[in-house]
């Protein structure tokens, strides 16, 4: 072989291994897509996920958090992870109907948690498990479980009771059990993505609608709503998810430091919501923008037995055993159902 021909080969190979080095050394990265702001438990969470991901990994992985539906709204941002154009979600159990997997509206039945310690006993137990095992044939992997909180209503009048939203015009999240549980209040519900909550309440083309303190504050819909009920009457939370050829593709050893990853920020995340919201609701009543009513335990009762009806009506749509499983939890925890 002639010297030049020799000196081309070596540096042929030299800048093959350069290239494959630098292909190893890119990132795998992970894009979670979220509709909420960052300033909220899912939005620190997801951060938290995102320092602890990085460090762990020593920048083997990347995760990009996107918030505010800044990438995708509710309904997207499922179709795009199981397309793969994103690989993590943490959407509110009230958006799996459309995926398939109705059963996860059991956590929308009015006043079926009476407790955070019943909720937990279900999301950290067998009940949780299976449900996220149901994802798995949509191709998709679910990691755990986030908290909120529990949701208030509000409105432009008053709302002192169950009367008081007969006629009104309420956003939902697309849940059938968050449509009976508005229809049986009277009201009409309307589904319509997170995103344009706020102005759909500025414009009145919904009258109120729910959610717990923090979405409410952080979305500024005080700003739009001058009346808050303190009804506790549903919860809020959410599944963090992935893409399942995503996740099963990734090298074991960095499969496992994310897992690891993913459970600090889920005690992260269910240790902060509380806070997060009981400051949601002092800073919105700071603002003297919305006036909240803190219902007497008989309104409450008044609230519960016009909801209660709605766990049998929706014995079809989530299966009366799944109910009846998460009764048995409750009861384990001393309450009557
Ligand atoms: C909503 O749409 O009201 C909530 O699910 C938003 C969220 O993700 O908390």
């Amino acid at each position: 072989m002639k010297f030049r021909t020799l000196v081309g080969c070596v540096l042929a190979g030299v800048l093959v291994a350069g290239s494959a080095m630098a292909q190893q050394a890119q990132p795998i990265v992970i894009k979670f897509s979220h509709v909420v702001a960052a300033d909220t438990p899912k939005g620190k969470a997801a951060e938290m996920f995102k320092k602890l991901a990085e460090e762990r990994t020593k920048g083997r992985v990347k995760v990009e958090v996107y918030p505010n539906s800044q990438l995708y709204k509710d309904k997207e941002e499922l179709e795009a992870l199981q397309l793969g154009a994103v690989q993590m979600l943490a959407p509110s159990l009230a958006k799996f109907g459309p995926l398939g997997v109705k059963e996860f509206e059991v956590f929308d039945l009015p006043y079926i948690f009476p407790s955070k310690e019943v909720l937990r006993a279900v999301t950290e137990g067998p009940i949780g498990m299976s449900l996220l095992k149901k994802l798995e044939s949509k191709g998709i992997i679910g990691l755990g479980y986030w908290d909120n909180g529990f949701k208030i209503l509000s409105a432009n009048k008053p709302l002192k009771s169950p009367a008081d939203v007969k006629g009104l015009k309420m956003r939902i999240q697309s849940s059938k059990v968050l449509d009976a549980q508005m229809r049986a209040l009277g009201a009409l519900p309307q589904v319509m993505a997170f995103s344009e909550v706020y102005q759909a309440l500025q414009t009145g083309v919904v009258d109120g609608t729910e959610n717990p303190p923090s979405n409410m504050y952080t979305q500024k819909m005080h700003e739009v709503q001058k009346y808050g009920t303190l009804t506790n009457h549903g919860y809020l939370g959410y599944a963090v998810i992935v893409n399942k050829k995503f996740w099963e593709g990734l090298p074991a050893d960095i499969r496992a430091t994310l897992e690891g990853a993913m459970n600090e920020s889920t005690r992260f995340a269910n240790a902060i919501a509380q806070t997060e919201n009981d400051d949601s609701l002092a800073a919105m009543k700071a603002s003297g923008k919305t006036e909240f009513y803190q219902p007497t335990k008989e309104e409450i009762d008044v609230w519960r037995k016009t909801l209660l009806p709605v766990h049998k009506d929706m014995e079809g749509r989530v299966g009366a055993e799944l109910i009846q499983a998460i009764y048995k939890e409750s009861e384990k925890f001393g309450f009557k159902n």
